[in-house]
Order: structure tokens, then sequence, then C-alpha cells
């Protein structure tokens, strides 16, 4: 006879394990054992099993717990007076050209304490965590020097626990820090040389990003930053093709990269390149949203290649302060038109590609149980309402929380 911890009975679950028609099966149930699912299947196939605990649900749903893979959610300040500007007329670059934009962030960050940041982190992780989320991608990129980026990415550390599952970014190539002004070339060999090796060897980084783009860091950059990844195993992620088409796309592609994200100028070329390489093009609407951009990313041509879409909130104080994973959903299918499904599976299935996590993502035996716990009708719902929250209850690593 089977053993399990805990046996939830009665539901109806979006697996997600198969991209038709939400891998749904009706009347389910699904057996964990410690942190892992160790049956799942149609209720009246249940083996002979002894649970410790079982829960009947029934009128709920079930899926994978949500994963929000592209985030920036440690930093200090806002830029609510940059939203202003905006909504006056100036672009997002001008403000970044003028001194503004990360760098205003950057200086309220290396101002900050670790201990100030931890709690700002904690309220908008909070935020994710109360809509479903059970896994948060978070980045650094507002300390731009050794001590502060080891500061945001301690941070980081700090808010994983068993109720929340996080993956560190290291951004340092996020934009020129003041210091190294006209000096970009340098400024790589510092993060090369210095901050990446040392951030490394105290375990701190999952992945290496950078922003590509013509405010930003050049394609050459970006490969030196890149090669530096390489030669320590760690895998590698772009924000790129975001504001201009510069090629971002097919050179993580030619990295292998786990995602480029943003993508709303990535050309034919760019699609085909992350068909290729089997990178999961990440959505951003968010910031698509809130810089009123007008250039939306070739989502016709990633279904028709069959790239892999995820979607995240990409929170962060400048083009995205957004602490909701199902208002990204909303916009990602409103003004990308993904469907309800895509939605799902970009916020569960693929975002768990996105950061190369295989034990995440889908319902399925061997998988951890991280599982939420729906009061709806149906799936697609889950993309539909805004300003209701329909989760009941989250299960992480096989405990309720
Ligand atoms: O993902 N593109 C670069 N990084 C962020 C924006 C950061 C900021 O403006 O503070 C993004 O959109
Ligand atoms: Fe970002």
């Amino acid at each position: 006879m089977l053993q399990c911890d805990l046996l939830i009975r009665d539901i109806n679950i979006a697996s997600m394990n198969s991209n038709s028609n939400y891998g749904i099966i009706e009347n389910g149930a699904i057996a964990v054992a410690e942190s892992t699912i160790i049956w799942i299947g149609k209720g009246d196939a249940v083996p002979e099993i002894n649970a410790k605990k079982t829960l009947s649900l029934p009128g709920k749903w079930v899926s994978p717990a949500l994963i929000d893979c592209h985030t920036h959610i440690i930093f200090a300040g806002n830029r609510a007076w940059e939203f202003e500007d905006r909504l006056k007329g100036k672009s997002y670059q001008e403000i970044s050209k003028s001194g503004g934009g990360i760098i205003s962030t950057v200086n309220e960050t290396r101002k900050s304490s670790s201990k100030h940041l931890l709690k700002l982190a904690k309220n908008r992780l909070d935020g994710l965590q109360k809509e479903g989320v059970g896994t948060v991608e978070i980045k650094s990129g507002y300390g731009l020097d050794l001590a502060t980026e080891r500061m945001m990415l301690e941070v980081a550390k700090k808010l994983e626990n068993d109720q929340i599952s996080i993956k560190k970014t290291f951004l340092g190539a996020h934009a020129l820090p003041p210091e190294y002004a006209k000096k970009s070339d340098d400024y790589i060999k510092y993060v090369c040389e210095e901050v990446m090796p040392e951030l490394h060897s105290l375990s701190l980084i999952d992945a290496v990003d950078a922003f590509c783009e013509n405010i930003a860091f050049s394609n050459h950059h970006v490969e030196i930053l890149f090669e530096k990844a390489r030669s320590l195993d760690l895998p590698v992620k772009l924000h790129a093709d975001q504001l201009s088409n510069s090629g971002g796309t097919e050179l993580a592609a030619s990295f292998g990269a786990l995602s480029a994200d943003h993508l709303e100028y990535t050309s034919q070329k760019g699609v085909e390149a992350l068909a290729e390489s089997g990178t999961v093009a990440v959505m951003l609407p968010g910031a698509f949203f809130m810089l009123n951009e007008k250039q939306k990313p070739p989502i016709d041509d990633f279904r028709k290649m069959s790239v892999p879409m995820a979607i995240a909130t990409d929170c962060n104080p400048g083009s995205s302060p957004i602490c909701s994973i199902r208002f990204a959903m909303s916009l990602a299918a409103n003004l990308f038109h993904l469907t309800p499904e895509e939605c799902l599976a970009g916020v569960t299935r693929e975002a768990a590609k996105a950061l190369g996590i295989e034990s995440k993502g889908t319902l399925e035996i061997g998988k951890d149980a991280d599982i939420a716990i729906w009061d709806i009708n149906h799936p697609n719902e889950l993309t539909y309402w805004i300003g209701i929250n329909p989760l009941s209850n989250l299960i992480i690593a096989g405990k309720m929380i």
C-alpha cells in the first residue's frame, strides 16, 4: 500500500503538463509524500493509499503554484516623479540619459541598509505570495559595486524560506555607475574580474543577466560578460530588444541563454534563433504598459516557431511598479493577445524553464508539491478577474501555508 503525508481529493486539476487544455484532470486527486507529488490522476483511480491527512475540496481547482521569473523587487526609494514626467511627455530613454532612471535607484539603494531593503522587499514578495506565487526570481543591479550588489543578493537569499523559493540573478551589467562614466569597458572588466567571481564564490549567483540596449550595454560588452559567466558555469539570461532592435535576442540564443526577456523589437531571425536554442521568451507586459509602448513582441512568430513564452511582472521602480503576477497575466492577454491558457503556462511551466528549474511548474509525479488551490469554475478565470483574488490556499513543498 502507498504511504503519503497528504492526499488532496475531489478537486479539478490544471496540471499544465501538456499544452493542450491545461492538462486538465476533472475530479482528480493528488498524493504528496514529504515535499513531492507521488501520485496524480482521476479520483476513481486512486490506488490503495494510507494518507496521514486527507483534504476533500469539492468545487475547487488546483494548479502548480505560480512562478514570477523576472523581478527587481530589491530596491530603495521609488520613481513616482519620473512616472509623472513620462505622463507629461518625457520618454524613459530621455529620463535615463539625463541622470534619472536606473541610476537614481542605484543612489537610493547604495544609501540604504540591508535591514531596510529586506523590509521593503518582503512587502513586495507578500503581494506576490498572496496571489499564489511560490517561486520568485530576484535580480541585483541597483548596486553596481561589489558591496551593494553583494548586499542585494544577500537580501535575496534571506528572503528564501520554506514558504517561498528564490532564484538569485546577478545583474551587475544593468547600467553604467557614475564612477565609471564613459568607461564602460573598464566597468565590464571590473564586473568580470572582481564582482562576479567574488559573488559566485559566496554562492550568491544562480544566473547572470545584463541589459543590452542603446541606453545600457552593447552586444560586445554582453559577450564578454557571458564568456565570463560560461567560464564559471553560470547560466545566462538577457534583457534584449526592449526599446530597439540590437540583435540582443540572437546574442542570448547563441549563448544558450535560459531566457531572453522583453523582446518587443525582436526580428524574425531572433525568433528563429530562440527556437533553435530552446531559449524561453519572457514577456514583460507591465513594462510595455507603464512605458506606453506601441511595438509589441512578435507573439505570432513565437507561436509558429514553438518558442516557449513565459510571463513575469518585471517588478521594478522605473518601468514596472507592479507586484501582481495576475495583473501581468491580464496585461499579457489584453495587450499581447496571449490566450488564458498561454498566460497560465507562462507563469508555471514556461516560467520554470526560464529559470532552469526542472522540479517545478507542472503537477506530475516526481515534481515538487507546490500547489495553488483556487476558488474558480475554470482556469481561464485566473487571467480574467482583476482585483479579485481567487486564491483559496497555497501548498509549498507539501505544506499548507
Ligand atoms: O526590466 N530594462 C532594464 N531593467 C528594468 C528597468 C529598471 C529600471 O528602470 O529601474 C526592466 O524594465
Ligand atoms: Fe527587468
